[in-house]
């Protein structure tokens, strides 16, 4: 029977987000560690789609996930694929938490069709269809969700068109990270990157001196978030990380748990800790030295309430 098969790993985003959709620079890695993996195979009678968040009839998909149905369609139309098909996605990013499952499902998906068709599938053209998703999923993603999947590398993203308040180079391969371990926690709560990106707009457009000073904030956080990778020094890092925390929270995005959450990691000797991703729930990343203190500081958060946790070298 026939087959395609397509994967992609999740994202963090270790500082600028949010500020980024107004063309200010991102840091971000591309997290291994998680993955979702699309199967894409013929199939007798309706098309269908398996998955954790829907398991039925592909024409009856639920509005939610309206992303993933407009992107099937223009896979079929770029196809003229007619067979039916049987769609599985397995996935172990968790859904709406700010580790990009959403760019994953549409990149896996992307990359199943064009596996299934034979065909070779460029960079440019996976940005071109997930970005497509990310716009209905997202309402008006900055791009670095989608980037991210293109790449195995820490990157510094910037947007490369509407809304600048600055303008630098767009997107940078960043050399290795320092030594170190990320220890990332899911606070088990759906983030919500659509309210979250709107409420931090609709305050930008008011002209809110609190979100303008956090956005140029952000952008100098980073630059110098860019300084300690070049110069390898995890410590300096971990101390931008808590700034970087601190104006997301001018910016409104963080929540109550959350914030407790960061607190938590800190002291349990972490060299720093954020939220991560659209916010208002969703994970937040936090530093250690070594491996040890790593664990040490994800079991804190699990008995403080995280749902789940990771640690993987920077
Ligand atoms: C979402 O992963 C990152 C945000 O900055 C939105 C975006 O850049 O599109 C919150």
């Amino acid at each position: 029977m026939r087959q395609g098969i397509g994967r992609a790993h999740g994202k963090i985003i270790l500082m600028g987000e949010h500020a980024v959709v107004y063309g200010t620079p991102a840091i971000a890695v591309p997290f291994q560690r998680v993955e979702t993996v699309a199967t894409l195979t013929e199939h007798t009678g309706h098309s269908e789609l398996h998955s954790s968040f829907y398991d039925g009839l592909f024409e009856q998909l639920p509005d939610i996930i309206s992303s993933l149905y407009h992107l099937v369609r223009l896979l079929k139309d770029h196809f003229s694929h007619e067979t039916p098909f049987n769609l599985h996605i397995n996935s172990t990013i968790p859904p709406e938490r700010g580790m990009g499952s959403s760019a994953a499902v549409s990149s896996a998906v992307t990359r199943a069709f064009f596996d299934y068709h034979q065909t070779p599938l460029s960079d440019q053209q996976l940005l071109h269809f997930v970005d497509q998703a990310e716009t209905i999923a997202h309402g008006s993603p900055s791009g670095i969700d989608s980037f991210l999947m293109t790449q195995t590398q820490p990157i510094r993203f910037s947007r490369t068109e509407p809304i600048r308040i600055s303008r630098t180079e767009p997107i940078r391969i960043l050399p290795d990270l320092p030594n170190g371990f990320l220890i990332v926690a899911d606070s088990g709560m759906i983030g919500q990157t659509k309210q979250a990106v709107n409420h931090v707009r609709d305050r930008y457009e008011q002209g809110d001196f609190n979100v303008i000073q956090a956005i140029q904030r952000i952008e100098e956080l980073v630059g110098a978030g860019e300084q300690a990778i070049q110069v390898g020094s995890l410590e300096q890092l971990g101390q931008l990380l808590n700034d970087n925390h601190f104006a997301l929270q001018q910016l409104g995005i963080s929540t109550p748990v959350i914030d407790e959450y960061i607190q938590c990691a800190r002291q349990a000797g972490a060299l720093g800790a954020k939220i991560t991703g659209g916010g208002l729930g969703g994970c937040l990343i936090a530093l250690a030295t070594n491996e040890p203190q790593a664990i040490a500081i994800a079991k804190q958060l699990e008995s403080a309430g995280a749902a789940n946790t990771w640690v993987a070298p920077l």
